[in-house]
């Protein structure tokens, strides 16, 4: 079935029965993490809805059960920007000893001003990729033990502001950009995805990264005049480098999160796995990555497994 840029999760879905499978989404109480849910939700799935705040996550919970009454959620907390929080969801969720068939790594922060996790990390790097490596880390055992198990990593066109920074990933000796740290934090999404669809193919885990496109969520908290014209300065710079469209084009929230919760459930991305998807389909390397382009840096596995290798060096110290 070919969907596009226009095709929402109910599309996405449709004739899908989930019953029986159980979804861990993080960044699930706003946005395209809520969408996501109800959207899985209302075709069965048991979702296990992770946010950082409680009451958010009530609230959210709230508005998915008044679009679906049956809707199969339970709800725990978890701050990305603090490895104890992590480490302490991560313990109670395997004590429980459920699996999970899919894992998204949906939560994020967008060109915040310059700070730093509990664990002293750049809060960028550290909440977007580091939280989320350590989560997936932690909660294999349970991935590995799921039916057809897959994870799901939110990506972002943004990857093409910059690839990964290895030498200096918490802006210690370089100026804070916070479109920059932004652009970093999401290559290392898409490279931990491609990363795991590497080592975890042999348990039958397959990987994703997934651009949504540009919705406008509460992502956008942090864009003050000066930052949104950066964001308009870089898209005519690519425009005028690359020959590519200028801009942006806008999607809802239903066809923000179809691509996720495609990658989740679709049988066409069976063979592609590590792959960078958008627009409901497979990216297109060195295409416009305004839309479903990609640039090759998210690509490299040798790079993927020394980002592996630093985020451990890191977590681990
Ligand atoms: N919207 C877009 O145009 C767009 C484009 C490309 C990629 N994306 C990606 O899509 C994903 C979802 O974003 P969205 O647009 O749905 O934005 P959103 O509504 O702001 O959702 C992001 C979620 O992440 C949570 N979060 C942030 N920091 C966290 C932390 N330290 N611990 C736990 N949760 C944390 C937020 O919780 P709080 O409310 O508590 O902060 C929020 O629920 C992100 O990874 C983003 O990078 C979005």
């Amino acid at each position: 079935m070919t969907f596009n840029h226009e095709s929402t999760t109910d599309e996405v879905l449709d004739g899908l029965d989930l019953s029986g499978r159980r979804f861990v989404i993080t960044g699930a109480a706003s946005g395209l993490g809520e969408e996501s849910t109800r959207a899985l939700a209302a075709h069965g799935a048991s979702i296990v809805m992770l946010a950082r705040d409680p009451a958010k996550n009530d609230e959210a919970a709230a508005r998915v059960r008044a679009a679906v009454p049956d809707a199969d959620l339970s709800l725990d907390t978890v701050d990305l920007a603090d490895l104890a929080s992590i480490r302490s969801f991560a313990g109670r969720y395997l004590d429980g000893g459920q699996s999970i068939d899919v894992l998204i790594n949906n939560a994020g922060v967008m060109a915040c001003p310059f700070g730093h996790t509990a664990d002293g990390f750049e809060m960028q790097f550290g909440t977007n990729h580091l939280g989320h490596f350590e989560l997936t880390r932690l909660l294999e055992p349970a991935v590995v033990a799921g039916d057809r198990p897959r994870i799901v990593n939110l990506t972002s066109s943004a990857h093409g502001i910059s690839d990964v920074d290895l030498e200096d990933p918490n802006f210690e000796h370089t100026d804070y950009d916070a479109w920059i740290s932004y652009g970093r934090s999401k290559s290392a999404n898409a490279l931990h995805a491609l990363a795991l669809s590497r080592r975890l193919a042999g348990d039958g885990v397959l990987a994703y990264s997934v651009h949504p496109g540009v919705i406008m969520t509460n992502l956008g908290r942090h864009l003050n005049d000066d930052l949104m014209q950066q964001m308009m300065d870089r898209s005519k710079e690519r425009a005028a480098k690359t020959g590519q469209p200028e801009g942006f084009q806008f999607k809802s929230a239903e066809q923000g999160a179809a691509t996720q919760v495609w990658a989740a459930t679709s049988a066409d991305v069976v063979e592609h796995s590590g792959t960078y998807c958008a627009d409901c389909g497979l990216g297109v390397e060195g295409g416009n990555v305004g839309g479903n382009g990609f640039e090759p840096y998210i690509t490299d596995a040798s790079r993927a497994d020394e980002l592996w290798a630093l985020s451990e060096r890191l977590l681990d110290s």
